[in-house]
C-alpha cells in the first residue's frame, strides 16, 4: 500500500536501520525493486526525479508504481519526488499522487546557482506548510553536494551547483542544521558530507578528509530526532566497472561510497539513503555482457531479463546491508 515517508522512517529510527530510496524511470527497475521487497519483506522507496518525469512521463511513473503497489499489496510503498527545483513542482508531484516530496532549496530554481540559507528556509517552510496539512512528507536540503577532492559541485551529470565551492559550502554546518529544522518543521534533512551525483565521485577509496562521516555524526548528536539523507550514495561495485569494461564500456577508474560507510551513518541517525547510479551499473553491465555474448539476439526482452535480474541482485544487497529485511 502507499504509505507516508514519515511512517516509514520513523519506523526505521525506531528500529535503527535505514531504507534505500531507488530512482526509477521505467518499468524493469520497479520490478526489481519490487521483487526484491518482495523476497525479503523489506519496506519501498521508489523516487522519480525531473529527468525520469521527462523521461517517462509523469502518468507512466504513476501507473507503474500503482501497478507495483496493486502486484504487491503487502508491501508499503512511498512514491517520492527526487531533487524539487520549487515549491510548484513539488505542489505538482502532489497532485500527481506523490506522497512525499523533496524540496531542494540549497541551489536556486535554476538548479544551478548556491541559493541563500534565508532562500532556502523559506521555499522548505512553504513546501511544509502545503504538504504537512494533506499528510505528504517533506525532505529538504542544507549544504551543496560536491567533491571535497576536487571542490567541485556535481555538475558533471547535470546535477548540483557549478564551479567552485568552499569547504564549509560542501559540509553542512552542524548549528545552521538545527536552526533549519527548528525553522522549517522538515521530516527529514539531506545533508553535504562529500558525496556527489553519478559515477565519478572519488578518484580514489574514501577516507574521513573526503568523505565526511563525522560530521553526520556530529548532526545526529545536535539534532537526534531528524531523519538524515544522504544523496550520491550508490558504491560504484568495481566488479560492475570490470564487467562494463570487459565488454566494450568506456568507464575511468572511479569509486563510490563504501557499503560500510553508509551503515556507520545509519548507525548515527542516516535512515534515507539514495541510490541511483548502482541500478544503471547494474543494469548496463548485464546488457553488455548479454548482447556480446549473444549476437544475434534482437528481443528486447532477452536482455532486459538479465538487466533487470541484475538490478535486483544489487537491490536485494542494499535491502540486506541497510537492515531492511523483515522490516515492511
Ligand atoms: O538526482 C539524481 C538522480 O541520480 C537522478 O538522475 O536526473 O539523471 O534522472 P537523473
Ligand atoms: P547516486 O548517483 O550515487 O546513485 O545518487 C542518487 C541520488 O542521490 C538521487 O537523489
Ligand atoms: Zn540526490
Amino acid at each position: 500500500s502507499l504509505v507516508s515517508m514519515r511512517q516509514l522512517l520513523d519506523h526505521a529510527a525506531e528500529n535503527g536501520y535505514g531504507i534505500p530510496a531507488f530512482n526509477v524511470n521505467n518499468l524493469e527497475q520497479v520490478q526489481a525493486i519490487m521483487a526484491a521487497a518482495d523476497a525479503l519483506n523489506a519496506p519501498v522507496i521508489m523516487q522519480a526525479s525531473a529527468g525520469a518525469r521527462k523521461y517517462a512521463g509523469e502518468a507512466f511513473l504513476r501507473h507503474l508504481i500503482d501497478a507495483a503497489i496493486e502486484a504487491y499489496p503487502h508491501i508499503p510503498v512511498v512514491m517520492h519526488q527526487d531533487h524539487g527545483q520549487s515549491p510548484a513542482v513539488c505542489m505538482a508531484a502532489i497532485r500527481s499522487g506523490f506522497s512525499s516530496v523533496m524540496m531542494d532549496g540549497s541551489l536556486e530554481a535554476d538548479g544551478k546557482s548556491v541559493a541563500s540559507y534565508e532562500y532556502n528556509v523559506d521555499v522548505s517552510k512553504e513546501v511544509v506548510k502545503f504538504s504537512h496539512a494533506i499528510g505528504v512528507t517533506v525532505e529538504a536540503e542544507l549544504g551543496v553536494l560536491g567533491s571535497l577532492e576536487t571542490m567541485k559541485g556535481d555538475k558533471e551529470d547535470g546535477h548540483g551547483a557549478d564551479g567552485t565551492m568552499t569547504r564549509e559550502q560542501l559540509l553542512t554546518d552542524v548549528a545552521q542544521a538545527a536552526d533549519f529544522v527548528q525553522r522549517t518543521q522538515c521530516d527529514a534533512l539531506a545533508i553535504a558530507i562529500g558525496t556527489s551525483h553519478g559515477a565519478y565521485k572519488f578518484t580514489r577509496k574514501p577516507t574521513g578528509d573526503i568523505l565526511a562521516i563525522d560530521r553526520i555524526k556530529e548532526i545526529h548528536a545536535r539534532i537526534p530526532n531528524t531523519h538524515l539523507v544522504m544523496h550520491g550514495s550508490s558504491s560504484v561495485p568495481q566488479e560492475l566497472l570490470a564487467i562494463i569494461r570487459e565488454f566494450g564500456g568506456d568507464m575511468k577508474e572511479t569509486y563510490g561510497v563504501p557499503v560500510e560507510e553508509i551503515q556507520e551513518g545509519i548507525r548515527h541517525g542516516v535512515r534515507k539513503i539514495n541510490i541511483d547510479t548502482d541500478i544503471r551499473l547494474a543494469m548496463t553491465a548485464a546488457t553488455r555482457k548479454f548482447l556480446f555474448e549473444n549476437p544475434s539476439k534482437f528481443d528486447p526482452r532477452d536482455f532486459l531479463k538479465p538487466a533487470r535480474a541484475a538490478a535486483e541482485q544489487i537491490v536485494r544487497a542494499r535491502f540486506q546491508a541497510f537492515g531492511c529485511e523483515g522490516q515492511a
